[in-house]
């Protein structure tokens, strides 16, 4: 059995990379070599049976010996030890999760349920690094493989409803510390169901314009509020969050100018919102034709295991459309499908996904597997 290099494997995502390994069997495929960037010479986790002591993430000639590597580890690490890896002749494979090498002319962005031909044909031609994308990118094409396999789709605007766990694990840990501290400034008042409203709104209102509430990781806070901006300033009005929405929806599908194609147009507003670890989207969808929604649900529902058409109606959209119901499931929900009253080709849909499972690790364990063979 080949052995296969892990790192950043203790982390948000890194943890349900390992837990999704387990739950699968993948283990059973490979011999994991498990690398720390702070502990090595320390033991292995305790449910990789028989794997050696931890190996320093950073010692270039250690990687070396590994025909394959997969990190969880994020685009600091990518950044320090992936030039490194390949000056010094590394021709192995490389599986990550951070965006550093995303659109890298010499690396594919992997969503194997979408873009396995793809995957396919770059494996064939030599390619070696193969990097999962962006959440929302990848939970919004997992909804919409079939539209896009279809090539139903002329344009496409996105509005996010992005969770805390997209900016990592104090960003979630910050979000819940808000609204326990919002709860307990009013909770005296919320107690006596005698009190006013509208006092107990400018009680939350001042914890939040609190200067002593703890922002450090969002800026500003999230609890009871909602950001309108992911990720950097592009400087063009475009965070970089919107700027992936196209730029990896083309590369994932094989489409844009690298391939001779004309890309289809992707955009819309990132907002960051106070739910846990679910990205949601609204989308608006120019069809290139009128075509009927029975067809259009048969096409979302056919396009991959996991895409599931939830009936536009109130009741099962509250119950199946959410977060609270996707969370920790492979599932992605498309619901609120219906014509728009622009016309006939404008379609309005709604989809969730788990931004830790086809949003982050899933994507890189199928590719291992692809790899493995
Ligand atoms: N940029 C994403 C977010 C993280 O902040 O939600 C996953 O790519």
């Amino acid at each position: 059995t080949q052995s296969v290099g892990l790192v950043g494997w203790r982390g948000m995502v890194g943890s349900v990379l390992m837990q999704r390994m387990l739950d699968e069997n993948d283990f059973s495929l490979f011999q994991p070599v498990f690398f720390s960037t702070s502990n090595a010479g320390g033991a292995a986790p305790k449910w990789a049976h028989g794997a050696g002591p931890l190996q320093d993430a950073y010692d270039i000639e250690v990687l070396k010996t590994l025909p394959i590597i997969v990190t969880a580890q994020g685009g600091d690490y990518t950044s320090a030890v992936y030039p490194k890896l390949r000056a010094a002749g590394w021709n192995g494979l490389w599986i990550d999760a951070a965006s550093t090498l995303r659109m890298a002319d010499h690396s594919v962005i992997v969503l194997d349920p979408v873009n396995r031909n793809v995957i396919d044909a770059a494996l064939k031609r030599g390619v070696k690094d193969f990097v999962g994308g962006n959440c929302t990118v990848s939970c919004m094409l997992m909804g919409l493989a079939g539209l896009f396999r279809n090539d139903l789709v002329e344009w496409m605007s996105s509005m996010t409803y992005q969770a805390a766990s997209g900016g990592g694990a104090q960003h979630m840990r910050e979000l819940l510390t808000q609204f326990g501290l919002l709860n307990a400034s009013v909770k005296h008042l919320l107690d006596d169901p005698a009190s006013a409203i509208l006092e107990i709104d400018r009680g939350v209102l001042a914890t939040q314009q609190d200067s002593a509430l703890p922002t450090d990781h969002f800026g500003v806070p999230l609890g009871g509020n909602l950001i309108p901006w992911i990720d950097k300033d592009l400087g063009n009005g475009v965070s970089r969050e919107e700027w992936k929405a196209e730029a990896e929806t083309n590369k994932i599908l094989g489409r844009g100018e690298a391939f001779g194609t004309a890309p289809v147009p992707v955009d819309g507003l990132c907002v960051r919102i106070g739910a846990m670890r679910c990205h949601s989207q609204a989308l608006t969808i120019k069809l290139r034709r009128d075509v009927p929604l029975d067809e259009i649900s048969d096409i979302i529902a056919q396009g991959s295991q996991w895409a599931k058409v939830v009936p536009n109606e109130r009741e099962a959209t509250m119950r199946e459309l959410t977060p609270v119901a996707v969370t920790g499931t492979l599932d992605i929900p498309v619901g609120r499908l219906r014509k728009m009253s622009m016309g006939p080709e404008y379609l309005s849909a709604f989809t969730v996904g788990d931004q830790l499972l086809w949003g982050a690790a899933e994507p890189l364990r199928r590719m291992l597997r692809i790899a493995l063979g």
